[in-house]
Order: structure tokens, then sequence, then C-alpha cells
């Protein structure tokens, strides 16, 4: 469920009319509603704990929405934070979100990242290979501290909406098979600075099925229990995010409820165990909408007609990148019969497409429409790409509204790249 609904035949955001904030802000501008993004994080943390979960770290997967504004409405409500990088990690410190409640993820972390993160006190170093167990033993022993590590360990588990988010089989990058977290696992507990908690897993993202999440989670149960059976201390299960959202065109994903049953059902045989897990698309991806203009219809002499709009590629990237749909709904609602159309952005490439051939109602410059389900990956992914200034962001709170991160102006946005000093 979410507050974006038609009312008086305009598509608003809680209470606040979309055109309001398009006159007020300016166009395109990405609108997040503070009442979807609470609701969506209390129904995932509450449906572990009614399913029987004890004291579940809920960590918030940054990397999906990372305004601080929005880190700091989650944090309030008790969200931990899922980072990789230490930009990230700084975000979360920055809305208040203690060390004891971060995990700090990732297949590359730098000496510098980790020890940062190390310094910052946070509450797991989810360490992805061999070498990375190394770097962060150094730089523990450089610290004088003894480092938390969880294990990622990949399962081999096929899942996840499309090709480039699936990160859960042995051929992907990420984590270290099960044969090599059980030597791992033994060797950071004989170390003076590694303090071994436990293992992880992410097998990918926009996953609208339980079995795969049943499978791996399956396995890293048994996983736990093979290395208590060695004499092992585990004392943590990071369960990682995933779990998909309903945009418009796919079947319904299951919910928080079912998905909360499925890990309490595969846990229940393990004591002693707090389990983390790192959502990011389920809290915030239908909490926000992108709000864009049309600047004209170009209708070309063989029938092709393209909605050409204010908001481009460089804004949103995902169906650029990903071929991913996202709903496009007029803010002014009209019965009017639909016309196909393409719609595209100004940006100089082919792939700067939002949709083919979708009926959409006759639309024309000046009118308003809103990308459904843009909440996730659609600010923490825009760029500045052919000079266009990054996309500002609105929260709406009941009848009002602020702006979160402001349109850099045309200065700002030139103003870092004044050479310095010839070397
Ligand atoms: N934990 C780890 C270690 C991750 O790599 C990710 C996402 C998450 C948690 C959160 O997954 P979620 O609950 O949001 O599915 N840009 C792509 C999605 C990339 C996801 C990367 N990792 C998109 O727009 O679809």
């Amino acid at each position: 469920m979410n507050h974006f609904e038609v009312r008086g035949g305009e598509l608003h955001c809680e209470d606040v009319p979309l055109s309001r904030i398009a006159a007020e802000v300016g166009t395109p501008v990405y609108v997040y509603s503070r009442a979807t993004f609470e609701r969506h994080f209390t129904v995932f943390r509450d449906a572990l704990v009614q399913a029987g979960v004890v004291d579940p770290l809920v960590a918030y997967a940054v990397k999906a929405n990372s305004n601080l504004s929005i880190l700091k409405l989650l944090s309030a409500l008790g969200a931990g934070a899922d980072t990789v990088s230490e930009g990230e990690v700084r975000r979360a410190l920055a809305a208040g979100v203690p060390g004891e409640r971060i995990v700090f993820s990732g297949v590359g972390k730098t000496r510098g990242e980790i020890a940062f993160a190390l310094k910052a006190g946070v509450s797991e170093i989810n360490v992805e290979s061999e070498p990375e167990l190394k770097l962060v033993a150094q730089v523990a022993e450089e610290l004088g501290l003894r480092a938390p590590v969880v294990f990622r360990v990949n399962p081999d588990v096929a899942a996840g909406g499309h090709a480039k988010i699936a990160t859960g089989k042995a051929e992907n990058k990420f984590g270290v098979s099960f044969a090599e977290a059980a030597r791992l696992y033994a060797n950071a507990s004989n170390h003076p600075h590694l303090n071994p908690l436990g293992v992880a897993c992410h097998i990918g993202s926009q996953i609208t099925d339980l079995a795969p999440f049943e499978a791996a989670f399956s396995k890293m149960v048994g996983l736990v229990e093979s290395l208590r059976g060695e004499g092992m201390s585990v004392e943590r299960l990071d369960l990682g995010g995933g779990l998909g959202v309903p945009y418009f065109n796919q079947p319904d994903p299951p919910s928080p409820v079912d998905y909360a049953a499925m890990v309490a059902r595969v846990t229940k045989g393990l004591k002693d165990i707090r389990l983390a897990f790192e959502p990011g698309r389920v809290i915030a991806a239908n909490a926000g909408v992108l709000l864009a203009s049309v600047i004209h219809l170009h209708e070309r002499p063989e029938g092709r007609k393209f909605l050409v709009l204010d908001a481009a590629m460089n804004d949103l990237i995902r169906p650029a990148m990903y071929d991913a749909f996202h709903d496009i709904r007029p803010v002014k609602a009209t019965d009017a019969a639909p016309v196909v159309m393409d719609v595209v952005g100004p940006v100089c490439e082919t792939g700067d497409t939002f949709t083919r051939e979708r009926a959409l109602p006759p639309l024309g410059a000046g009118d308003l429409v809103a990308f459904m389900s843009a909440g996730a990956y659609g600010a923490a992914m825009a760029s500045e790409y052919n000079s266009r200034p990054l996309v500002p962001e609105v929260l709406v709170d009941g009848d009002r509204y602020a702006v979160i991160r402001k349109r850099p102006s045309y200065e700002e946005m030139l103003a870092d790249e004044i050479p310095s000093d010839w070397k």
C-alpha cells in the first residue's frame, strides 16, 4: 500500500497535489511519501517479529535511496543501515544510525574504508573474500581493535529480476563458497584481531518468489549448524535483502508476512542467533515517484509518436539499464481514449527511452506525468549526464512538503571544475 492516489481528478502524494510541487519546485523532481516509507519499514519489521523472529536487525539498504532525510526517518523507527562504501557509512552515521546497527558490505572495500568503519564501531563487516579478510585483519591490528566479521557466503542459487541484479550464483563476484567460509571462519576464530560473528547471504534483487530465498536460507542454516558442530561460535545470520515489489505489470510478489513466515520456519531450529535483514527496494520503491513534464509530442510522418519529457535516463536509469517497467501516470486523470506512444527523454542516446509503444492517455506540452515505483534506485542512481543538473528530491508529510535535496544551479554544477594548480 502506498500514499499516491487520485483525488478530485488529480494525482496526490498524501495530501499534496503533485501539480503543486511541480509548480513550486519545478520538474523533473522525485517526490517521496513519508507515511509510505514509515509504513513499509514497520510492516517489514513487524511481520518478522510477529512470525516469532526475536529482535531482528532490519538494516535498510542505503543504496536504494540514500537521501539523508529518508535515512533519518527510518533510523528514528529503529532501522539499521546496510552500507557498501564509506560514503554510505557516513550517511548512516549522519542520519543518527548508531554504529551497532550498521552493516558494512561490498566486494571491494578499501583499506581506508575498512579503517573508517572499524573506528565508527560498525556492527559487522561482511567479508566477501579471503584477501579482504586479510586486509580487515591487518587494519584491525594497526588500530588495535578486534574486527566484527561476518562471512558473506555465495549460496549458488539463481534469483533476481534481471541478470544484472542477480548476485547469488557461483559465477557472480559476490561472497565466498561454503567450503571457504568454513576454513576462513576457523582461521578468524583463532585470530587476535578478528571476531567472527556469523554468516550472511544476499542472492539478488526484485525476487518475486519465495523458493530461491528458502533454498538459500536453508543452506545458510545448514552452514550455521555445521560451523557450530565444529565448535565455532555463530551468533548472527544475515539473510540480505532482495524481496521484490509489485511493479505494474508483474505478478504480485510475496508479502513481507509470507516472507517472514518462511524465514521463521526455516530458522526455527537455530537457537541463540540474531537474524539480520538488508531490505532496500521493498521499503523505498513504492514510496516515491519521479514527476516530469511533457516538453512536446513529436509525431513522425510514418505515424510513430514520441512523448518527449524533461526527465531523462540520467534521472531514472532503470528502464535503460534493466529494461525495467515503470507505470507512467498522467497527473491529471482523464477518461480520454489512450494513444500508443514511446516515452523518451532529451538525452542524446536512443537508450534514453523509458518505454516503447505504451498506451497512455493523450498528453501534450506542459502536462505532468509520474513514474511510479521510483523511490528505490531512482535518485540514488541519477547522474549529471548531458550536463543536466542532478534531479532534486522532495519529501511529503501530510499536507506539507520539504525539498530534501535541492536542484543545483548551473553555477554550482560547474563550480568544482575549476582547474587546480598544474603540478
Ligand atoms: N544487500 C546487499 C548486499 C545488496 O547488494 C543489495 C542490493 C541489497 C541488500 C538490497 O537489495 P533489495 O532489497 O533492494 O533488493 N539498481 C538495481 C538493484 C541493485 C541491487 C543491488 N544490491 C535496480 O534498480 O533494480
